[in-house]
């Protein structure tokens, strides 16, 4: 048997923190069996978005994402457990919520509002390299 103990960056995105779904969030991870290793509520500054998003600077949906992602407050998670980044992916679903698996968090509580970026509850590194800077960067 092989450990792999990880920790990743969960973020619950403006969406999320609005419609009060911190604690249904929290308590998927935790039902998960995932460790709560830190977590805060802050209002990002564009600098911190631009290089969280920075691979996606270019792309037509940059802009409304890191205005999306500055219109509230976002609660930062760091959590913890063997194979937790791609844990964390499987139960966040796919990028789009109109067809993310039910079950999923952005498929059971996350739809299209008609606007200029995808609304999808939470954000979570998708790989060892981006789970590391990710958490300096959100956390150090
Ligand atoms: P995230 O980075 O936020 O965890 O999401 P992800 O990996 O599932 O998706 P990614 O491709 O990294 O895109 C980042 C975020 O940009 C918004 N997005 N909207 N066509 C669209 O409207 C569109 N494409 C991307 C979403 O908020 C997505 O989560
Ligand atoms: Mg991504």
């Amino acid at each position: 048997m092989s450990t792999q103990v990880e920790e990743t960056l969960v973020l619950i995105k403006p969406d999320g923190v609005a419609r009060n779904l911190t604690g249904e969030i929290l308590r998927r991870i935790e039902a998960k069996g995932y460790s709560l290793v830190d977590m805060k509520l802050l209002q990002a500054e564009r600098s911190l978005l631009a290089e969280h998003y920075a691979e996606h600077e270019g792309k037509p949906f940059y802009e409304p994402l890191i205005e999306f992602m500055e219109s509230g407050p976002i609660v930062a998670f760091r959590i913890a457990g063997n194979r937790v980044i791609e844990g964390f992916r499987a139960l966040a679903g796919t990028t789009d919520p109109t067809t993310a698996a039910p079950g999923t968090i952005r498929g059971d509580l996350g739809r299209d509002w008609g606007v200029k970026v995808q609304q999808n509850l939470v954000h979570g590194s998708d790989s060892p390299e981006s789970a590391a800077a990710e958490l300096a960067l959100w956390f150090d």
